[in-house]
């Protein structure tokens, strides 16, 4: 496993509406890629795209992970080949804790390389679960809550940062982790995902707004309108967005919005 997720020229139709039309974007272990634009550009169509949800069809270009086809795939697999993906809107699973949901998820991933695992045992999930709770500030009697069911949309983003931590992968996809949290939650959510950061692991963070970048610090920035990545750059890119909005973007590739 190499870890580098590759998409070429990947075009995307939603319902039989065009919404990706020909994105290129590469990330490598350890790095970490900021995915920004203004509303209904076709990010999240991007990762649910990449998570191999049935509503968007490829209809064009190819995603090669690990060196291997991702869009041949079911979402299981792309999963246990090392892709993750934190929801916008992560669903309520009422019924399934956190615990017993993150261990089930391990073990998952643990019986995909090993036919023969029997599960991981209870001292070491439970060891292995506090670790990662106490890096993102969590109270333990969290992860006896069901999944998502009444939580605040703070506690929705930690519970995702917490799956990213106990999963381990080597890509992750964070769509729009920042948005609905107040100013405390950004920073626990922040330091948890620099947390994880590291050498084995490629960061997408799909933003809005500049303010995560505050906290996390992507080397790449990447603007996307209409569907295709339009500009690509460093820090400076998102600071620029920041002082001027989206207006001089939109200017600029004029002619791909009057396509839209
Ligand atoms: N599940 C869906 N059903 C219908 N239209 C969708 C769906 N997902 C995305 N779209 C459409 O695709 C376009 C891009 O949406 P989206 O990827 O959510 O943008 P962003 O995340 O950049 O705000 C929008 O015009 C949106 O209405
Ligand atoms: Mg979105």
């Amino acid at each position: 496993m190499n870890g580098k997720l590759e998409i070429r020229d990947l075009h995307v139709s939603v319902e039989d509406k065009p919404v990706l039309k020909g994105v290129d974007l590469t990330v490598k272990p350890g790095e970490v890629h900021a995915l920004m634009g203004p509303n209904a550009t076709g990010k999240s169509t991007l990762a649910y795209a990449l998570m191999g949800h049935p509503r968007y069809t490829i209809t064009q270009g190819e995603v090669v992970f690990n060196g291997e086809n991702l869009l041949d795939k079911d979402p299981a697999e792309r999963s246990r080949a090392g892709l993750f993906l934190a929801f916008q809107y992560p669903v309520a699973i009422p019924g399934v804790s956190v615990a017993n949901f993150l261990r089930t998820a391990i073990n998952a991933h643990r019986r995909a390389l090993d036919p023969e695992y029997k599960g991981i045992p209870v001292p070491e999930f439970r060891t292995l679960l506090k670790q990662k709770m106490d890096l993102l500030e969590m109270p333990y009697e969290f992860a006896g809550r069901y999944l998502n069911d009444g939580f605040s949309g703070g506690e929705k983003k930690r519970a995702e940062i917490l799956q990213l931590a106990t999963l381990e992968p080597t890509v992750a996809i964070l769509d729009e982790t920042d948005s609905g949290l107040d100013i405390d939650a950004l920073r626990i959510v922040s330091e948890g995902v620099n947390a994880v950061a590291g050498p084995n692991l490629g960061i997408l963070i799909i933003t809005h707004y500049q303010r995560i970048l505050n906290y996390i610090k992507p080397e790449f920035v990447h603007i996307m309108l209409n569907g295709r990545i339009v500009e690509s750059g460093g820090s400076d890119l998102a600071k620029q967005l920041e002082a001027q909005g989206y207006a001089w973007v939109r200017e600029k590739h004029g002619e791909a919005v009057s396509e839209a």
